[in-house]
């Protein structure tokens, strides 16, 4: 007899679903309310927000908004209609691409609807069976599944461990030389969970013995770092051994979509060849608009860029100076390291947000080992010195409860009741 394929999804919901009665509504899928902002509106209480990506403070820009309306009237939210290749295209579309290639130092750019889907679709399509792909240990779900669907060999190195990074490489050249295949080596600028910019100077450096191309999954770095916030690759002086640059529009330039950059007859292949765009609607005008509104914003107001750095600054040195442990972040990202299990950690993300106004995002086993809690704070151009103090007040008032046993004391009572 067949089994009902449903049987599983209902006895087994998964490694975080499986918390969903305890967790929904609160520790996952909370609902901030209000305009987006350093403050908003949690659980009926203001509270500072550190866990959105609006790096620079665009999303509730009265300029971004005036566009994004505008458009959203004018052209209404579908136009146009049908992918890229078929009916989709406009000139907005490549006056996009055109300004974001030139602000990353790139040839061309081609745009994706999804950061997501388009980084799967871009590294289904750069690379063949005989190809070998070579990928960071603790890379973006979205570089992992592109590198699920690849039919040939990967070789996964140490995270940002240069030495573990040259090993693959030498096996990888070994292996290629019998498929007769090329190298493609993916990383990111910056990794999103601990804010450590990938090696990139090293790994272009290894171009130098190794014969590979370089894709760079640049989300976090693109409106962050470099100069005029171009990125991680202007960051570390080598974007020009960037084969292929991505940035999403999610983050810095608070928005959707995103694009690819490179030699234009990489992108055109792209173009060609990416089927999470040739067979999917292309990106609405509003989006296109409005990014081309945030891109000129980025360009002409390096103070945004400078406001973000001034936050950064003083919320990670206030927080080492009172003993926090940040681990080796080099970004904007701050992870604040503490010692607890699931249950502790918890109760002390509730007190935090009930007693002490401040949210923020609480990552746990297994997205990291057990006995670890990362609380991850995100800073904007739109907070405030003040808001820097008053968290590092709550996290200094938190940490004590922790080491103290007052939140394990909480959870026993709580898994009691
Ligand atoms: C490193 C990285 N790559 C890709 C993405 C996906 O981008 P998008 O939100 O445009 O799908 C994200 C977003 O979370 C990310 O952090």
């Amino acid at each position: 007899m067949v089994k009902d394929l449903f049987d599983r999804i209902k006895s087994d919901k998964g490694p975080l679903g499986k918390w969903a009665d305890k967790a929904e509504g609160y520790y996952v899928f909370p609902k901030l309310e209000g305009p987006i902002s350093n403050r908003m509106q949690f659980n009926g209480k203001p509270v500072v927000t550190w866990s959105i990506n609006d790096y620079l403070g665009l999303a509730n820009h009265p300029e971004v908004l005036k566009v994004d309306g505008e458009s959203a009237a004018k052209d209404g939210m579908a136009y146009p209609m049908g992918a890229r290749m078929m009916s989709g295209h406009t000139k907005y579309h490549e006056q996009l691409e055109r300004e974001c290639a030139e602000f990353v130092g790139k040839e061309a750019s081609y745009l994706v609807n999804f950061g997501y889907q388009g980084m799967v679709s871009a590294i289904d399509a750069l690379v063949a069976k005989d190809d070998i792909i070579v990928y960071d240990m603790d890379t973006h779900a979205c570089i992992i599944d592109g590198v699920r669907l690849h039919a040939g060999k990967r070789f996964v190195y140490r995270h940002n461990d240069i030495e573990s990074c040259e090993k693959n490489l030498k096996r990888a050249t070994k292996m290629a030389e019998k498929t007769g295949g090329g190298i493609l080596l993916v990383s990111e600028g910056v990794f999103g969970m601990r804010g450590e910019q990938g090696r990139l100077k090293e790994i272009v450096a290894l171009k130098e013995k190794y014969n590979f191309r370089l894709l760079v999954d640049d989300a976090h770095g693109f409106g962050t770092l470099g100069e005029g916030g171009r990125g991680t690759g202007y960051e570390q002086g080598v974007q020009d051994g960037i084969d292929v640059y991505f940035a999403t529009f999610a983050k810095s330039m608070a928005g959707i979509g995103a694009f690819f950059a490179g030699d234009k007859d990489v992108v055109q292949y792209l173009q060609y060849n990416m089927r999470s765009q040739m067979f999917a609607k292309s990106l609405p005008m509003p989006m296109v608009k409005g990014a081309l509104k945030r891109l000129d914003m980025i360009r002409t107001m390096p103070e945004l860029k400078d406001k973000l750095w001034e936050i950064t600054r003083a919320l990670q040195s206030g927080l080492r100076e009172a003993g926090f442990d940040l681990g080796t972040t080099q970004t904007c990202i701050t992870p604040v390291y503490l010692k607890g299990e699931i249950p502790e950690a918890m109760a002390m993300v509730h007190d935090l947000r009930e007693n002490h106004g401040v949210f923020c995002s609480i990552v746990v086993y297994p997205v990291i080992p057990k006995g670890m809690i990362i609380l991850r704070l995100i800073p904007t151009a739109r907070h405030t010195l003040e808001d820097v103090t008053e968290t590092i007040e709550a996290f200094t008032a938190i940490r004590e409860k922790l080491e103290n046993g007052t939140y394990k004391k909480i959870a026993e009572a709580i898994m009691t009741a």
